[in-house]
Order: structure tokens, then sequence, then C-alpha cells
């Protein structure tokens, strides 16, 4: 039985706005992405998940357990990163460190230290006074410190720098290497394209496609762009008709003698052997990319690849 079931799972919240007839699974030990921009409807799945809201129509299952029945027991068995964290402001991070262990009754705090250390977290200070980033931190290790087999991470990374994105990465590929189940909800194709072994897209508020993520990794089919030396060996390129069976070229920038084929794997010893005769300045594969992917869902839609970010470098929360 999968660890999460999302059947039809439906919150209209009027003008277009909400989930509609949401369905997929998370099997255990899987690393599942859900991939839009803002907007789209992560948040409402996630927190429909947890127990914090009732669906209109259809059902989200934890462990086979219906979550609106059962929310106490589900927001005790799952690790929770909320996207918008609400700290208590009359409390330092130890003191809430310290309270949130109390109520888990955790009688072992080492994992919560190996986390501190892990994250870099400081906790001595005012919660009131923390920046945003320490608060991410103290709350990644909250939620996390009890060492709950499932989490659901919204936008994780939202808030921490560069480098501490990365640490967050390795997190979860460890957890992974440990057998947890995890859901990861985010708009950087590189964070999602790292972790997950699964991921759906949603675009306002509708599932698009779901797919195993190596499919895309391992596409059977290459783009190589390639710059020839000379015009003269760019025009007899392009009279390689011969060739054409095997190497379809795609797309040509005429007066820099560029020029792009996509070819199948099986063939790519034919484009050598074929490009062996001619005098390049370059030839490199166009790799195909989660976010080209993804921009077939979005195509002529600016607001949802301005909404999605590339790198980890340049996150905007
Ligand atoms: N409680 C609510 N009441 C009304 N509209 C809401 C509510 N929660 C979310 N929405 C709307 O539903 C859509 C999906 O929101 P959300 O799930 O937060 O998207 P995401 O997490 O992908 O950014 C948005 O248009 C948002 O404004
Ligand atoms: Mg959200």
């Amino acid at each position: 039985m999968p660890v999460l079931q999302i059947k039809n799972l439906t919150k209209d919240y009027g003008f277009g706005r909400g989930v509609f007839d949401v369905t997929f699974d998370v099997n255990e030990g899987e690393v599942f992405g859900f991939l839009g921009p803002n907007g789209a409807g992560k948040t409402t799945t996630i927190r429909h998940i947890m127990g914090f809201s009732r669906p209109q129509l259809g059902s989200t299952m934890l462990n086979g357990m219906d979550s609106w029945k059962n929310h106490h027991i589900i927001q005790r068995t799952v690790g929770y990163l909320p996207g918008e964290i609400a700290l208590p402001e009359s409390l330092t991070g130890t003191q809430f460190i310290r309270m949130m262990a109390q109520l888990r009754e955790m009688p072992d705090m080492s994992y919560a230290e190996m986390l501190t250390k892990k994250f870099e977290l400081v906790p001595s200070g005012d919660l009131k006074r923390m920046s945003l980033g320490m608060k991410r931190k103290l709350a990644i290790v909250t939620a996390f410190m009890h060492d709950p087999p499932i989490l659901l991470l919204d936008e994780p990374t939202s808030g921490l720098d560069p480098m501490m994105q990365g640490i967050f990465i390795d997190f979860i590929n460890e957890e992974k290497e440990r057998g947890k189940t995890i859901l990861l909800s985010s708009h950087i194709f590189s964070e999602v394209d790292a972790t997950c072994d699964r991921i759906a897209i949603i675009k306002d508020g509708c599932l698009v496609s779901t797919f195993v993520a190596n499919d895309l990794r391992h596409n059977e089919s290459k783009t190589f762009e390639i710059e020839f030396a000379t015009k003269e060996d760019f025009e007899r390129f392009r009279e390689q008709r011969e060739y054409f069976q095997k190497i379809s070229i795609i797309s040509v920038k005429q007066h820099r003698n560029q020029l792009k084929v996509l070819v199948d794997d099986a063939n790519i010893n034919d484009l050598i052997t074929l490009l062996a005769d001619y005098k390049l300045l370059f030839f490199s594969e166009i790799k195909f990319t989660l976010q080209d992917y993804f921009m077939k869902f979005y195509d002529h839609n600016t607001t949802a690849s301005a909404a999605m970010e590339v790198g980890t470098a340049d996150v905007v929360s």
C-alpha cells in the first residue's frame, strides 16, 4: 500500500483557485516532487494531507488513514515543514526546541543535536530577533528532530542561503537512504532534479503530468549544437541528404554557421563519423532538462516561467 494516497482531491476557492481532482500516490521510501509556480496548489494539497483542511471532494490518506479523520495521529507521525513558518515570539530558540521535545515526549535528543550541527543552528537567541534564515533552520530542526518516517516539505529551501540549500538537498538524500518517504513541493527545478524519484507537475490546481525522473534523464535521443569554421562547411553539411534519415537538422543560425541536430542514441556514431570531415568551432550536447519538459505545459505563460527558478543561487521566496 502506498504511504500517501491522494484521490480526486478537490478544494474550490472560487475564481479558478484551489485544487481540482488531484490524484497521486507516494510509495514507501520514495522522494516525490510536487513542482509548480506560486499559486499552483502545492500548499493546499499538503495542508489536506496534514489534515488541516477538509476536502470538498476526494480524500487524502496516510498509511491508509484518512487525513481529516485522523489529523492528530497524522500530525504526530509526519515531519512537516510548512512553507510559511510561525514561531512563538516570546521564547528563545532553545526553549522552543525543549517545548517541542516535551510535547513529543522525546527521551533522546541526539538526533536533534545532530540536526542543530548540520544546519549550523544557533538556537540561543530570542525568536523575536532571529533572522529569517535562522528561523527557517529552527523550523527544520524542530520539524525533524523526532526522526519521523514521513517528511512533508513545503518549499523547504526558501529563505535559506545557497550553501544551506545545498546542505538541505544532501539531508533529503541522506533521509531517503535511511528509507524515509518524502513529499517535496518546490518551484526550483534544480532541487527537484537533485532529489526526486518521481515528479508531478501542477498547473492551476490540476496535475498535468506525473513521471519517473530517470525517464527524463535517460532520454533516448540527443540534441547537439554545432558551429562550423567556414560558411562552405556549414552549407556542405546541410546538403548531406543521405544522412537525413538518421540526423535531423532542427534549427539553423545562418549568420553564425551554427545548427542544431537531433539524433537517436543509436545513430550518434554516424554523426561523429560524418563530422570528422568538417572543421568545427564547437560541438556540444544541449541537455533536455526538467525545465524544458516543464515549460511544455507552461508555454506562453510568462508569469509561470518568471515564478520558477532554475538555480539555487537566485531563489526568491
Ligand atoms: N484559504 C484560502 N482561501 C481562498 N483562496 C485560497 C486559500 N488558500 C489558497 N488559496 C488560493 O488557492 C490557490 C493555490 O494556493 P496554494 O496552494 O497556496 O499554491 P502554492 O502553494 O502552489 O503557491 C491560490 O490561487 C491561492 O490564492
Ligand atoms: Mg505554497
